[in-house]
């Protein structure tokens, strides 16, 4: 069995854009492993946020690893713009691009990591062929478009199914979970196979700082492994 570290990745979508640096930075200090960029075209989701000019400024203020999560239509006409940008891994929704192996290996091309993702209702099986060629698989545990939605109780056990298929076509890939995780379910989802915890707001929030929220995270990861 291969040992996958655990990686706090932060998303932006709730967070003040007003402050955007001292909020990245606020991570940054408070050990976030990843930053989690959210970019919606308002079509593949009903929602619009950013493009590759909010990747290139979180570039510039920080040094984690930018987690470009893109959740447009076509994504293969744009993948070389977030690349320049600074993003760290690409990751497309096998829901969103007809020729999703050549897309992976354009992703591969322009050096970064890359990842696929799959929608709720989207069956495991989708990602079974293009397992191999990837660094990251994201499980939606929300229905993608918007931040704070509740966690979809049935996706622990898809998680569970989705690591068991990733360990038998690709061991060392990354198992990403996004949307509705927090404090109170972090431990069920890295206990059914998760690595990759994005944490949106749960971590971006008017009730306690950057720094508090993903302390309570991080001791909260920690309870599971007691
Ligand atoms: C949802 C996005 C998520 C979202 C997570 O479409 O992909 O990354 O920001 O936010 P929370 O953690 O609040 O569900
Ligand atoms: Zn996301």
């Amino acid at each position: 069995m291969v040992a996958h570290a655990t990686k706090l990745a932060p998303s932006i979508l709730t967070a003040d854009f007003g402050r955007l640096q001292e909020q990245i930075q606020a991570a940054e200090e408070g050990g976030a492993d990843l930053l989690h960029l959210d970019v919606m075209d308002g079509r593949f989701v009903p929602n619009i946020t950013f493009g590759p000019l909010v990747v290139e400024a979180a570039n510039r203020i920080t040094q984690l690893p930018l987690d470009v999560h893109l959740m447009i239509e076509e994504p293969e006409r744009h993948l070389d713009v977030f690349a320049q940008a600074g993003a760290s891994i690409i990751t497309i929704h096998v829901e969103a691009c007809v020729h999703l192996h050549r897309a992976v290996q354009q992703v591969v091309d322009l050096g970064c990591q890359v990842g696929v993702a799959v929608n709720p209702s989207t069956p495991i099986e989708s990602v079974r062929e293009i397992a191999p060629f990837v660094d990251q698989i994201l499980v939606m545990s929300v229905n993608p478009g918007f931040g704070g939605q509740r966690f979809i109780q049935t996706m622990t056990s898809k998680l569970r199914r989705m690591r068991k298929l990733l360990d038998e076509y690709n061991p060392t890939c990354d198992l990403e979970v996004d949307g509705g995780v927090g404090a109170s379910n972090i431990r069920e989802v890295l206990r059914n196979g998760a690595n990759v915890i994005v944490v949106g707001s749960a971590v971006f929030n008017a009730d306690k700082s950057v720094g508090e929220n993903l302390t309570a995270l991080r001791d909260a990861c920690s309870a599971s492994s007691a």
